[in-house]
């Protein structure tokens, strides 16, 4: 799809549909409305009177042949209230005129971006907003897709600001709005066809046209280095683990310098193992590997975007299966850092892959580190399917992370990691056991993976809630979301 910058006249644009949002709190009266309504032959006028259409956040409604219009449809778009606007709903308003226009079989639209946002900032939201709308979930469907894909997309500024930045801008939001959606192509593919291997292969396709240097540890490496916990998890599956390690070609390493490790659990299919899952649901389990997508969805991006900060990112990918190989409930192993680890249910796999690859993210000179995680079904049951769980012994960065929602739209909210959740994980036999009782399921997990960042900074983001959606939005398709790669995008780069 093209994204393009314009400004000219609304009126004047040819095109299939012209998205034009309207606000809740604005008055009839108001001189755009009342310019658009004059435009068009009073239709504004008539749709508002009719009761055919109030200006709720999202809600549409379709016109055919506007008179006074060079464009064949007009959409009047919902946008809200005034003041609740920021640059996140600005990114879903342009998605969810792309994909309206889509779904009315529109081949290009232009969106009336009625903001006063910076125009930068504007017309990176909107370019990744119309990507995020364009994209469908349908990877394998072989009927009724085609001729459904939008051509071309343009942005319109109303108030006739030179365009300056704006290119750049667009360039940035395509490099994230695609990062986005390989992500969500990622969560999206079935485990048969997305495995360890297949994930490690991705990484080299993606990283080598994005500019990373992709490094691949077999399980011979592990074996040597002693890395039992991710071997533990691998086991019970014939497809061998892989740990990728990502980084930016020609990013040279500063001693002294801080090196930020992006660390995403990638379990390309989780049962449970013997401590299995019921059947039900089971299938969503294909996206474990969620947080790796992000990983890998923001250093390609980074790639291209080049961050001040020196980044690395770390993906354990393994399949999680019950076999007459697989872990058992009591084995104990010992990990990479030396701390030896109790499996009471080979269920809770992600934090035991996560901490031999924290452990040996440090041991290569990670000073910061954050792992984003499909981890717990009790974030799940804490937060939903809006907010991801945020916790970690770096409040700095935590703040930097959440400053950045109201531009991401991905939403954090943090949960404490007081020390007295520790004892939830004391193991009798062992260092420490790999899950606690019933209670704040969440955060006991975080308290296991603190174990192994110690003193090192460390964010960990949980996402079991927020990975897939499962209704879909009107900015978006149902399926995975690639959740984490706006997040983590944002935190490295300025604006
Ligand atoms: N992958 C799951 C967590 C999950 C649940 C992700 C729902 C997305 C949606 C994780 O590996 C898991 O199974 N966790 C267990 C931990 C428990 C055994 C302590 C859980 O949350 O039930
Ligand atoms: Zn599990
Ligand atoms: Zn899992």
């Amino acid at each position: 799809m093209i994204i393009e910058f314009v400004h000219r006249k609304y009126a004047e644009i040819r095109c299939d549909l012209l998205a034009y949002p309207l606000f809740e709190d604005e008055p009839e009266g108001a001189p755009a409305v009342v310019a658009l309504d004059k435009a068009t032959g009073g239709v504004v006028r008539a749709v508002h009177s009719s009761g055919e259409f109030k200006p709720k956040l999202h809600s549409t409604c379709l016109i055919h042949g506007p008179r006074g219009l060079k464009a064949n449809r007009l959409l009047l778009l919902g946008a809200g209230k005034k003041q609740e606007l920021n640059l996140a709903r600005w990114r879903d308003l342009a998605g969810a005129a792309a994909r309206s226009a889509k779904l009315a079989a529109c081949k290009t639209v232009a969106f009336a971006a009625r903001s006063e946002a910076r125009l930068e900032d504007l017309a990176r939201v909107c370019s990744e907003g119309a990507l995020i709308g364009n994209y469908d979930s349908d990877l394998y469907k072989t009927r009724e897709k085609e001729s459904r894909e939008l051509e071309r997309f343009l942005i319109l500024d109303l108030k006739g600001r030179a365009p300056g930045s704006a290119q750049e801008a667009i360039r940035r939001g395509t490099t994230v709005g695609d990062a986005v959606n390989l992500a969500r192509n990622l969560g999206n593919e079935p485990a048969n066809v997305l495995t360890p291997a297949s994930f490690a292969e991705k990484c080299l396709s993606a990283g080598a046209k994005a500019g990373l240097d992709v490094e691949v540890l077999e399980r011979g490496d592990m074996e040597k280095l002693g890395m039992n916990t991710l071997l533990a998890v691998a086991r019970g599956s014939d497809e061998p683990p892989k740990l990728i390690i990502l980084r930016i070609k020609g990013q040279r390493r500063r001693k002294g310098a801080p090196l930020y490790a992006l660390l995403g659990k990638g379990v390309t299919f989780d049962s449970g193992g013997i401590s299995i899952k019921p059947a039900e649901k089971m299938e969503d389990m294909k996206a474990d590997m969620a947080g790796a997508a992000a990983v890998l969805g923001t250093m390609v991006s980074l790639a291209q975007l080049r961050p001040s900060q020196q980044v690395m990112g770390l993906i354990p990918a393994v399949e999680n299966l019950p076999s007459g190989k697989a872990s058992k409930p009591g084995d104990v192993v010992k990990t990479l850092l030396g701390k030896t680890v109790e499996i009471i249910n080979t269920d809770a796999e992600g934090r035991l892959i996560l901490a031999d690859t924290i452990a040996y993210a440090r041991s290569i000179g990670a000073t910061h580190l954050i792992d984003i995680a499909t981890l717990t079904g009790a974030c799940v049951v804490a937060l939903g399917m809006v907010y991801a769980g945020m916790m970690g012994t770096d409040q700095k960065l935590m703040d930097r992370l959440r400053k950045n929602c109201g531009t991401t739209g991905e939403k954090l909210w943090q949960l404490p990691l007081d020390d007295d959740y520790r004892k939830a994980i004391q193991s009798e036999i062992a260092d420490i056991k790999n899950v606690g009782n019933r209670w704040a399921g969440a955060i006991t997990a975080g308290k296991f993976l603190q174990e192994f960042a110690e003193d090192t900074p460390w964010v960990h983001i949980d996402i079991a809630g927020v990975d897939m959606d499962h209704d879909g939005r009107p900015f978006a398709a149902k399926g995975a979301t690639g959740f984490g790669v706006r997040t983590l995008t944002q935190l490295f780069l300025r604006g």
